[in-house]
């Protein structure tokens, strides 16, 4: 099956409430390969292009402002069908709304505060991906467990 990447960010909220591990082992037990990761303030500059799409909506500026707040941990998750899988992972893009088991639905009681960021398609993970990292920052290494986990289908 043909190999999908996504952005990942643990947002502000998560590493105040000092929770990046949990977090982290979400997509580790799901036994989705983690390619690059790192600690890091994003800048005004970046949140408006990671949120080009949201420009000009009312809550816009408070999605800027709680991005900009403090250090995310970004990553990049590579595995088949791996955006659909981290969506699930994830939950309901609101907390309150989300479903108990997911990372929205057990993290999360609010709307914006809402843990963690992942790319929604394959051509919004190339544009997200770029962003956040530099090709020399993606290290395609073989995860050997990975026979036990994708199988061969
Ligand atoms: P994200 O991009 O952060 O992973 O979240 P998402 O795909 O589940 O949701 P998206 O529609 O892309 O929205 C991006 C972020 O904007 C805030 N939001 N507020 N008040 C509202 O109606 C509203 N809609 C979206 C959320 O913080 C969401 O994570
Ligand atoms: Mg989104």
């Amino acid at each position: 099956m043909e190999l999908q990447r996504t952005l990942i960010l643990v947002k502000p909220d998560a590493v105040q409430r000092q929770i990046i591990g949990r977090i982290i082992s979400r997509f580790e037990e799901k036994g989705l390969k983690i390619i690059a990761a790192k600690f890091m303030q994003i800048s005004p500059e970046l949140a408006a292009k990671h949120y080009a799409a949201h420009q000009g909506k009312y809550f816009y500026q408070g999605l800027v402002d709680f991005m900009t707040s403090g250090p995310v941990v970004a990553m990049v998750l590579q595995a088949p069908r791996v955006i659909e899988m981290t969506r699930k992972i994830m939950g309901a893009t609101f907390g309150c709304d989300a479903e108990g088991g997911t990372i929205r639905g057990d993290y999360s009681a609010s709307r914006g505060l809402n843990i963690v960021h992942g790319s929604d398609s394959p051509e919004a993970a190339e544009i997200e991906i770029n962003n956040f990292f530099d090709p020399s920052e993606i290290l395609d290494y073989d995860l050997t467990i990975n026979q036990w986990i994708e199988g061969k289908d």
